[in-house]
């Protein structure tokens, strides 16, 4: 299966160009000068491709806020032309979405059903994006993940690392609830519901996320209590209300997604959070500082 794959620099697509001969897929990852998604009417799909898969999106959560029209245009209106070209030649699209839709208020894991109430811009415009994608083409699937992570790009994993290093004693909110969730399983999902989607699986929205659920004090403390030994650090990591580290966007509390519809679906294999991440330091220590 040939796949246009958008973001190709990114967490997720740099997983699926880098997974794409073990997964028996080809991947044509475009970089912005070809594909600018900031300029929805020069989108055109290359040729011969089997489907798409669009990771590509404005992620600055807290610079949206005051970069409202860039990331409406990223990812509210270039999804739609996305789907609708795609939807031309009758072939199937993966949308990646998010928690950020939600408000957290839930007190159980959100399904693909409940409402939608997004709390900043870039929750809005993702939203607005997977209602573009749902119109313009029947074969879809908005893929809504969370607190994504990888070796490639800039995450929480790396930042905290990197913090931990530098200083003795970090605060981390410990009132935001969700499941780390590593790029490359991620990728590798999206493509067994690519390849779903072609076998005439049904469309729809469908969350994604690893399995278990921490908070982000939670994730970095497991980062530590395996990174300590091995730089012989033990940084203070005290827990903190997300009222402690103010940001210009709103997050949910709850970000925890219940991912029963896309294994049952489509298959896909989730990890305990804590495999994955023990997988992903393995790598990040062993690199050169
Ligand atoms: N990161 C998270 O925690 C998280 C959580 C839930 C859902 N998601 C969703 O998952 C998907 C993948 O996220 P990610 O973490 O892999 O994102 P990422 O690492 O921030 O990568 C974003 C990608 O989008 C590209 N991009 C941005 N603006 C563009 C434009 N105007 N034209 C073309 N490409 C553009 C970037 O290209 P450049 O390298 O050129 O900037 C980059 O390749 C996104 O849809 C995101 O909304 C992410």
């Amino acid at each position: 299966m040939k796949l246009l794959v958008t973001g190709g620099t990114g967490q997720v697509g740099e997983a699926l160009r880098r997974l794409a001969p073990k997964l028996g897929i080809t991947v044509i990852a475009p970089g912005r000068g070809e594909l600018d998604l900031s300029n929805p009417g020069s989108i055109r799909l290359p040729p011969g491709i089997d489907g798409v898969i669009n990771t590509g999106a404005y992620t600055a959560v807290d610079k949206a806020e005051s970069e409202r029209a860039l990331a409406e245009t990223v990812n509210g209106i270039a999804p739609g032309v996305l789907a609708t070209e795609a939807a031309k030649r009758g072939l199937p699209i993966v949308q990646l979405s998010t928690d950020y839709v939600f408000d957290g208020t839930k007190t159980e894991p959100y399904l693909e059903t409940d409402p939608v109430n997004p709390l900043s811009v870039y929750g809005r415009t993702k939203e607005t994006g997977e209602r573009a994608v749902r119109d313009a083409n029947p074969r879809h699937a908005v893929m809504r993940t969370c607190w994504v992570y990888a070796v490639h790009g800039n995450n929480f994993v790396k930042t905290m690392l990197r913090l931990g290093k530098e200083r003795d004693q970090l605060k981390v909110v410990a009132d935001q609830t969700g499941a780390p969730t590593l790029a490359d399983d991620i990728a590798r999902a999206a493509v067994e519901i690519a390849k779903g989607l072609r076998d005439g699986k049904p469309a729809g929205t469908y969350h994604y996320a690893a399995g278990g659920a921490t908070t982000w004090h939670g994730l970095a403390s497991a980062i530590w209590a395996k990174a300590g030994p091995r730089l012989g650090r033990s940084p203070a990591i005290d827990p903190i209300p997300t009222s402690g580290y103010p940001t210009p966007a709103k997050r949910p509390q709850n970000s925890r997604l219940d991912c029963a519809k896309v294994v049952s679906t489509f298959g896909v294999i989730r990890r305990p959070w804590e495999r994955a991440l023990d997988e992903t330091l393995a790598i990040l220590l062993d690199e050169k500082p």
